[in-house]
């Protein structure tokens, strides 16, 4: 991957936070984007047309990616728009805290169909139909290493994604293809703020010896470079992305 203009990339989870500032980079970087969305598709609608007039090219593909035949479709539509798919970012999840004790079977069942699930739904799709020369990029978690009480099932869930991010790596031998994960630490979205009181946010943004919070495009910024012309051989690898906490 020399150049990114005209390469087509799918940013799951677009329609806000992460995804959005990833689309909007790599809208920005040359890519074709493809912006997935679950629920948000007036935001995903607004992104879509912002990226255009700023120059850049990109669709709409609705998709809950827990369900294997949407995220096939969503394959469908991106290669009907732009010819082929060389780039997926993993990024859509969710995320829901409580001790394992206090955890009932939605609180599980919800995070292993969206974090585990989804991934390996856009994955297989993905090792099917990725052109040559392709990159993909995982979503994981900092709290992996971190290790925070509450964060039980979430993170399974992501050390799960790291195990797979690694072995894909090698199951596309031949093909020039990468499989990266990037891991953020606490980053300013929604799915980090809400619920979480201004003490407890301010505690741990100086959880890192940057003692701030990260920013979407900050992620956007790691994301942007594992799929570049700069990224190609960084290969099996978790990046963890949080100003140096963990
Ligand atoms: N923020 C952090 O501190 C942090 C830290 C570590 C890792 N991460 C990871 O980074 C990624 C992005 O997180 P974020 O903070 O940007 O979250 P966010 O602000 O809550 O946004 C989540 C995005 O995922 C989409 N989504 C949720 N369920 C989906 C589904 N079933 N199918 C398709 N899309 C779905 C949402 O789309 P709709 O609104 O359209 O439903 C939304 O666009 C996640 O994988 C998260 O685990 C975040």
């Amino acid at each position: 991957m020399s150049t990114n203009a005209g390469k087509v990339a799918i940013v799951t989870g677009a329609s806000r936070g992460i995804g959005a500032a990833i689309a909007r980079r790599l809208g920005r970087d040359g890519f074709n984007v493809v912006i997935n969305y679950a629920g948000g598709i007036a935001e995903a609608e607004t992104l879509a047309e912002a990226i255009e007039k700023a120059g850049g090219r990109a669709v709409t593909a609705k998709a809950d990616v827990s369900d294997a035949g949407a995220v096939a479709r969503m394959f469908d539509a991106a290669e009907a728009a732009y010819g082929g798919v060389d780039v997926l970012v993993n990024n859509a999840g969710i995320m829901k805290l409580a001790t394992l004790a206090e955890s009932d079977d939605a609180l599980f069942d919800s995070q292993v169909a969206v974090n585990l699930k989804g991934t390996f739904n856009t994955l297989r799709e993905a090792a099917r139909r990725l052109r040559d020369g392709g990159r993909i990029v995982n979503f994981s978690t900092s709290v992996v290493g971190l290790r925070l009480e509450t964060y039980g099932v979430y993170s399974a869930t992501k050390a799960a994604v790291e195990v797979m991010t690694a072995i894909m790596s090698k199951e596309l031998r031949g093909r020039s293809i990468t499989v990266n994960a990037v891991a953020p630490g606490p980053t300013a979205t929604a799915l980090f703020l809400d619920g979480k009181s201004p003490e407890l946010i301010e505690r741990m943004s100086k959880m890192n010896p940057l003692e701030r919070l990260g920013t979407p495009e900050d992620i956007a910024a790691a994301v942007s470079f594992l799929v570049g012309p700069d990224g190609g051989w960084i290969n099996g690898q978790v990046l963890r992305a949080n100003g140096g906490m963990v």
